[in-house]
């Protein structure tokens, strides 16, 4: 028996095959079942993936057990502390934190593609003004292919190249666009003399009538709610812009998959589903009866913003947002905002009740994000177009990586469980 290797046997025939166990830099190796089919006829199955490594990744590490989660090796806890969005967009893409000059040509070029060729602005007068932001995402980050031919080939390192800065750049400024557009009030073009982060608030917004002025308390909240949603692993939405990027469809169309992936109540869309549980179960004195309805196998009732497929520990990030959301009530003078208060006393009762105990359910990065973005005045539709806003450098990053390990198309098997092959029926022998 060679070392490192899995043996396996196939019981029916007796076939014993050594497969190879690959280890990273850090979490659990892996088995290499490439050759499993061919060896034993069999596929593997794992609807769930929850015991399925899809690639090898340099970009992001998480070890959900002990609550860490690092970007290129650095914890998140330090990038949320004392880095900035760009320079988290910088070391997701390139690998490395960027040097000054580095630093300043990326965020130059950043920042002069902020803008949206004109005619995009018409797709949203297609839209009816009640469209969730997240229809409209979808639509018009796919729709950018017909507008930028000259970044499409995903082959060529400069193309790659070009697309990856026009999705970090422009998708505030779409996302903006889908918020204004749904209360009736005019686009803000971007004002490049700001950052990123307050770009893009500005434009969320400023309205022409009204200088804008942002406390920087709530500046840096939203910085942090960026750098926090940035990239995390294989996650659903991320596995689907890898999947659609692998039949060679141009970024844009694999980014616009992403959103979709992401919208799901299950993944992005758990911070929206938050604040309408809030909403719903309104005060203190009915936490237990909602908690007895989580814990009902019968009650399609959930926790939202708790538990995640990976992390059995506390969310590194829920905490770090937990944080951010007392610090901006505070700055609003609102520390006892009864919303947050439920919150932390939902967190409370769950913490210490068997069944969440038992199952390792903790508050996941959805849980405080929605009281934050509510506080800075985001209507809750938008907590998903937000996050999407900061997960587009993790699907562009990841999107690359995918692209540069050239392994072809993503295409997994299936067990068949249909009918078996039989004759077509006429209508006349049909019952
Ligand atoms: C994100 O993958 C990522 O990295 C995602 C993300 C990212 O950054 O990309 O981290 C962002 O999507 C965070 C997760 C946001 N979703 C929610 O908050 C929705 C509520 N959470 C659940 O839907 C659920 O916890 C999932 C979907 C997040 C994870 O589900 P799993 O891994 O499939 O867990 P499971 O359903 O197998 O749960 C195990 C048990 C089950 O009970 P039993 O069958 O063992 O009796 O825990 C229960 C579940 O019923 N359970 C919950 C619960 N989550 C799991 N019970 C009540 N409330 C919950 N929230």
């Amino acid at each position: 028996m060679a070392e490192n290797t899995l043996t396996i046997r196939d019981n029916r025939t007796g076939k014993e095959v050594e497969f190879p166990i690959q280890s990273g830099t850090e979490g659990p190796p892996v088995v290499d079942i490439e050759k499993f089919y061919k060896e034993f006829g069999l596929f593997t199955l794992d609807p769930g993936f929850r015991s399925t490594a899809s690639c090898k990744s340099r970009i992001t590490f998480i070890d959900g057990e002990a609550g860490v989660l690092l970007y290129r090796g650095y914890p998140i806890e330090q990038l949320a502390e004392f880095s900035h969005f760009p320079e988290v967009c910088y070391l997701l893409l390139n690998g490395e934190l960027p040097n000054e000059e580095q630093y300043t040509r990326f965020v130059n070029t950043v920042t002069n593609h902020t803008m949206l060729h004109e005619q995009i602005l018409n797709f949203y007068k297609g839209y009816r003004r009640d469209a969730h932001p997240m229809a409209i995402m979808v639509g018009v980050v796919g729709a950018l292919s017909a507008f930028y031919h000259d970044s499409l080939d995903v082959h060529d390192l400069r193309h790659r190249e070009v697309s990856a800065f026009r999705l970090i750049s422009k998708i505030p400024t779409i996302a903006a666009a889908s918020y204004k557009y749904s209360i009736g009030q005019p686009f803000i073009y971007p004002d490049n003399e700001r950052s990123y982060v307050e770009n893009f608030l500005y434009m969320l917004f400023s309205v022409p009538s009204a200088k804008f002025k942002m406390s920087p308390v709530l500046v840096r909240a939203m910085e942090q709610i960026l750098i926090l949603h940035a990239d995390h692993e294989q996650n659903a939405s991320t596995s689907t812009v890898r999947l659609a990027g692998s039949s060679q469809a141009n970024p844009f169309a694999a980014a616009s998959a992403g959103i979709g992936a992401l919208w799901g109540p299950a993944h992005g869309g758990a911070n929206e589903a938050v604040l309408d549980m809030l909403a719903e179960i309104r005060s203190v004195d009915r936490v237990p009866e909602y908690i007895m309805r989580a814990k009902n196998p019968q009650d399609p009732f959930r926790l939202m913003g708790f538990g995640h497929r990976v992390y059995k520990n506390y969310d590194p990030r829920a905490r770090i947002l937990k944080k951010a959301a007392h610090e901006v009530l505070a700055e609003l003078g609102r520390g006892n905002d009864p919303i947050f208060k439920l919150a932390l006393e939902l967190e409370k009762i769950a913490q210490e009740d068997d069944y969440f105990v038992k199952r390792k359910l903790y508050p996941n990065v959805d849980f405080y994000s929605g009281i934050i973005q509510s506080a800075i005045g985001i209507p809750n539709n938008m907590f998903t177009v937000i996050f999407a806003v900061a997960r587009m450098v993790g699907w562009v990053s990841q999107w690359k990586e995918m692209i540069e390990a050239g392994e072809g198309i993503g295409r997994p098997r299936q067990l068949y469980v249909g009918a078996p092959s039989r004759e077509y029926l006429f209508m006349s022998e049909r019952k």
